[in-house]
């Protein structure tokens, strides 16, 4: 092909993929309805699972309640923050767990306060360990995130998302089958398997029709010389498809802090994994409308622009210009600054 037709050929689909993405904001598909198993969501624009350091000695705070409470919408769907499952050292300083009677009690009267706005929400569970376990800390692992999605429903959660990207859970045992015999066949399941034995257990525990994963098929965990991290996504997410869980939640490599590779598609994943995709990643209105039309995903989960806007939903639909958000207030133990105290649409009119 030449290099005029080639061209041509580029110019006619930009065309086509403009006329989709505009008919699918003056349609806004990110507000249109969707059945989550069991969950009814009025929209599709999720509350993404975001580390704030605001729960003082691991336990949520009003703070914690004003929060949520502030970026609950009828019929949405907020994922909090990781809760780590068992006491362990984190990088982070005050993020909560959901392992002691305190910390449950402490739980719900956030989900209430998100629940009174008729949201769904949903606990991410978390173990902040990353280095490779041996059979018995394995095991332990898997005793604590069960008991930890008990606490979760015992909270009032709606259900819990497995956090298992970013190199938490998946990989670990890639590390130490290398050292210890070599690279053989089974290094997709060996990299899988405590991932797997936890969802199960949590699925077996809660219910599947309760149970997310998250998921970083790009993340560098793994040793791209020992295995393809394609090929491990697509194993994991079929893995994943069997035990009937209901929605995988990647992060994909999109956001503006990120380059974005476009062989780093999401594509092969979707198609392997049959429950609901919400995904994340530098989403804008414009870019989520046109995921959820194209069915790219089901839902879009977006972090920064909703810990920055309290009603985004309400903002999205009425197209409304958005706070911009404070990085340097992302990770701080300050309970309001950057964290409740940003305006919504209605108090800035109150202002002015
Ligand atoms: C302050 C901050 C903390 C985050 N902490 C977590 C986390 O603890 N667990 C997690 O799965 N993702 C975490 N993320 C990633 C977000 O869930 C989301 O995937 C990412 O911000 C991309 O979405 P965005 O471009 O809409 O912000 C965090 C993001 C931000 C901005």
């Amino acid at each position: 092909m030449g290099v005029e037709a080639w061209m041509l050929v580029e110019d006619q689909e930009k065309q086509v993929v403009s006329d989709l993405d505009e008919k699918a904001n003056k349609q806004q598909a990110l507000l249109t309805s969707y059945q989550l198993g069991p969950f009814r969501l009025s929209h599709r624009i999720v509350h993404a699972p975001m580390t704030r350091c605001r729960c003082t000695g691991g336990v949520p705070q009003p703070a914690t309640k004003l929060y949520y409470g502030q970026r609950a919408s009828p019929g949405g769907l907020l994922v909090g923050e990781p809760a780590q499952v068992m006491p362990s050292e984190s990088e982070y300083q005050d993020v909560p767990g959901i392992f002691s009677s305190e910390q449950v009690e402490a739980w719900k009267a956030v989900v209430k306060a998100v629940h009174d706005k008729g949201a769904i929400f949903f606990c991410q569970i978390w173990h902040s360990g990353r280095t490779s376990l041996s059979e018995t800390e394995s095991r332990i692992l898997v005793q604590n995130f069960r008991a930890a999605a008990r606490n979760a429903r015992l909270a009032g959660f709606d259900g819990v998302e497995i956090h298992g990207a970013h190199g938490y859970l998946v990989g670990h045992e890639l590390v130490r089958e290398r050292d210890d015999t070599g690279i053989d066949t089974r290094i997709q399941q060996n990299a899988c398997r405590d991932a797997l034995e936890i969802v199960q257990a949590v699925a077996d525990e809660i219910g599947a029709d309760r149970v997310g994963f998250r998921f970083s098929p790009y993340t560098e965990y793994t040793d791209s010389e020992v295995c393809d991290q394609l090929e491990l996504g697509v194993y994991l997410a079929e893995a994943l498809n069997k035990l009937n869980i209901l929605y995988c939640h990647f992060i994909e490599s999109r956001s503006s802090t990120m380059e974005h590779d476009k062989n780093q598609t999401l594509e092969p994943f979707r198609n392997a994994f049959k429950g609901a995709v919400i995904t994340a990643g530098g989403y804008t209105r414009e870019e989520g409308n046109a995921a959820i039309a194209s069915g790219r995903a089901d839902l879009i989960a977006y972090g920064r622009l909703f810990l920055s806007n309290p009603d985004l939903p309400k903002r999205f639909e009425l197209k409304a210009p958005l706070n911009k958000y404070d990085r340097g207030t992302f990770y701080s133990n300050n309970k309001i600054k950057g964290y409740t105290d940003y305006p919504t649409l209605e108090e800035l009119e109150l202002k002015s």
